[in-house]
């Protein structure tokens, strides 16, 4: 599999700040999302949204910055039981006789049987067959996980060899909930559905803190396989200094990086300023990045590795809804994704996929948040082609697409 720019974007002419001619013979007009039209309000970009009678619906989910960012466009939002739209936003996967009746001009967040990607179990199994089909190091991204209560025997085998702690998860919760650090198999119920991994205890930290970063990425089509990832991300601090030893075990405040964890703590430090973006517990990563980088850190060879795992892990899933598109979508540009990539970095700079978000947090607590999120979704809305249905990619400034990362010869 090699991830194919198909058809290359081209905005040879613009006839408004908002429209881009795409296609083989540049005759697909399409809309280009502009984040500062959300605090703009300017109105001659709503007027292209006007004009093409743009239409969205969200259902079961509330995204203040989707809903900003489309008006500001020039969409209406129509009744969550209409069908008469172009986008539709959605907080969960789509019933298969939904998928199926859409047409071609219409789009929906999500594909088909995302969740083998965004179950952490089944993520784990479609990356263990891969690690089994195309060589263990290659596929070596995430930590060794086990799916209780049937691989309990597994589990305890791999316990005596190595004593932890390990780390116990719903197979499909999220935002910190049920999640728990164990030194001893006792400790584990025996007949829930869960899963152990295998606590990276040796996280790089900051300052001491140990951190993770929110990865947002954008999946266009599965048939090739095209991925987006974009350029900024979030780096998410603990409140509590790291402490290797055991006896903090309990402590959620050290050990999870959740922002739904950490921001009940008393030491949560938020930051009021959007261009201050390396203080309190909320980094953008390339402010983490770069400080990385002053450390002497390789920071490209680091993101490298990381695209290298985003796209594995995208490609563990591949098959599955490659083939569930082909039963249950109609036309080829009805589906795109937008997922939370959780990647945690070691002390030797090695990231390890922790999981993969379905609808990642959009809410916007904090200035950078926003500046950070509003750029993201406007630059996913322009790749996705909302408006004239034409099939293009665009390749904005702001995403990083880099084909050469996985050599054709290799899958
Ligand atoms: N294997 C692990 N090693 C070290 N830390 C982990 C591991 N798995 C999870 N964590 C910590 O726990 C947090 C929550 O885990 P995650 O898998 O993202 O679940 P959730 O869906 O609840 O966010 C992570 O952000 C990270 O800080
Ligand atoms: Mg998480």
């Amino acid at each position: 599999v090699r991830l194919a720019l198909s058809s290359v974007y081209s905005c040879l002419t613009r006839d408004h700040a908002c429209i881009a001619w795409t296609g083989l013979s540049r005759k697909t007009p399409v809309l280009v999302f502009f984040a500062e039209a959300i605090v703009s309000k300017d109105g001659n970009i709503r007027s292209v949204g006007e004009r093409y009678n743009l239409a969205f619906k969200i259902v079961r989910t509330e995204s203040r910055l989707v809903r900003g960012i489309l008006t500001s466009h020039g969409f209406h939002e129509i009744h969550p039981n209409s069908n008469d739209f172009n986008l539709m936003w959605t907080g969960s996967h789509l019933k298969p006789y939904l998928l199926r009746s859409l047409q071609d001009f219409q789009k929906v967040n999500h594909f088909p049987r995302s969740y083998e990607l965004t179950r952490k179990d089944r993520l784990y199994k479609n990356i263990q067959r891969m690690q089994q089909a195309h060589g263990f190091k290659n596929f070596h991204i995430v930590p060794q996980t086990y799916v209780l209560p049937s691989e309990y025997q597994e589990f305890c085998s791999s316990f005596v060899k190595d004593k932890g702690p390990w780390i116990i998860k719903p197979v499909a919760s999220s935002r910190g909930r049920g999640i728990y650090l164990v030194s001893n198999p006792n400790q584990i119920p025996v007949d829930e559905n869960i899963l152990v991994s295998r606590y990276i205890n040796n996280p790089l930290l900051i300052d001491d803190f140990k951190f993770d970063v929110r990865l947002y990425v954008l999946v266009t089509s599965y048939d090739p396989v095209t991925i987006y990832l974009y350029e900024e991300g979030l780096a998410r601090f603990a409140t509590v200094k790291y402490d290797r030893g055991t006896k903090n075990i309990k402590n959620q405040f050290m050990h999870l990086t959740n922002y739904s964890v950490n921001k009940k703590s008393s030491d949560y430090v938020s930051c009021d300023d959007p261009e201050v973006e390396d203080y309190g517990n909320k980094w953008s990563m390339s402010a983490m990045l770069r400080y990385l980088k002053q450390e002497g850190k390789d920071t490209t060879l680091l993101m490298g590795q990381v695209e290298d795992l985003v796209i594995k892990a995208v490609l563990s899933a591949e098959l599955q809804i490659a083939t569930a598109c082909q039963m249950f979508v109609p036309h080829r540009t009805n589906c795109f994704e937008l997922y939370g990539f959780d990647v945690l970095i070691d002390s030797n700079l090695k990231p390890w996929l922790l999981e993969v978000n379905l609808s990642p947090s959009l809410a916007c607590d904090a200035p950078l948040d926003l500046k950070i999120k509003a750029s993201m979704i406007s630059d996913m809305f322009s790749l996705v082609g909302e408006v004239l249905h034409s099939t293009f990619l665009l390749q904005r400034k702001k995403l990083i697409y880099r084909p050469s990362l996985l050599p054709d010869a290799e899958f």
